[in-house]
């Protein structure tokens, strides 16, 4: 079985101490930091953009940096986020581009695609793209905002995707603690997101080391 990776998602700090916030997820030993960037027309709400993935590689150089790209035309905007230092790139299915495209852009870029699919979108949607990514990202909630509920039955496409590609990761976003996160792995995923549950722990570093013991 794959190893058991937890990245806190970013969205869930302090807004007015990020800095902070990528310091907490480094010195409690996350494996890698959440960068969630969204634009209005994807998603209803604006978080942040390149600038704060930036100040994460600044402040934590060796926190990888996973960038979840909740846009409508990611193709616009690789560059200025390959410049700020991400290293994976997840796009959604559901974008108004030229996804395939797009994937193979960020590999060419020395970065490491992935591909990000809502909760209602179905799941054979994913198919043409398995072959190109390194990673899928189940969202298990309607994306836009930390702190939702975990909608249990987008673990079904974590079972359609392990069972299509064994090798690939299967990454779960939103609603994530200790018992979604259980689910999630016994579905088939081997990297959690996970914000408001994280970061409002007074020991991040257990509850991270919980997850991963699962
Ligand atoms: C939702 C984001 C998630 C979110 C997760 O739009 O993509 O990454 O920050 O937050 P929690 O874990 O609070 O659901
Ligand atoms: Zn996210």
């Amino acid at each position: 079985m794959k190893k058991i990776q937890v990245l806190p998602s970013l969205l869930a700090a302090d807004v007015g101490d990020l800095r902070g916030g990528v310091k907490r997820a480094e010195e409690n030993g996350a494996d890698a930091i959440h960068l969630d960037i969204m634009d209005p027309h994807f998603v209803p709400n604006i978080s942040f953009g390149p600038d704060v993935v930036a100040m994460a590689k600044r402040t934590s150089p060796g926190l990888y940096r996973n960038v979840h790209l909740m846009m409508l035309r990611p193709d616009l905007y690789l560059k200025p986020f390959a410049d700020a230092g991400a290293q994976t790139i997840q796009i959604h299915v559901e974008a108004d581009c030229d996804v395939g495209n797009t994937l193979i852009r960020i590999r060419e870029m020395g970065l490491r695609p992935a591909i990000a699919i809502n909760p209602e979108t179905e799941v054979e949607k994913l198919k043409e793209f398995l072959g190109i990514v390194d990673e899928v990202l189940v969202m298990t909630v309607h994306p836009g905002f930390g702190a939702q509920k975990f909608i249990a039955e987008c673990m079904d496409k974590m079972r359609w995707v392990r069972a299509q590609r064994p090798n690939l990761d299967i990454m779960v976003d939103g609603g994530i603690n200790y018992e979604t996160g259980k689910a999630s792995i016994e579905a088939g995923a081997n990297m959690l997101v996970s914000g408001s549950y994280l970061y409002k722990q007074p020991d991040m570093r257990k509850a991270m080391e919980d997850l991963r013991n699962v």
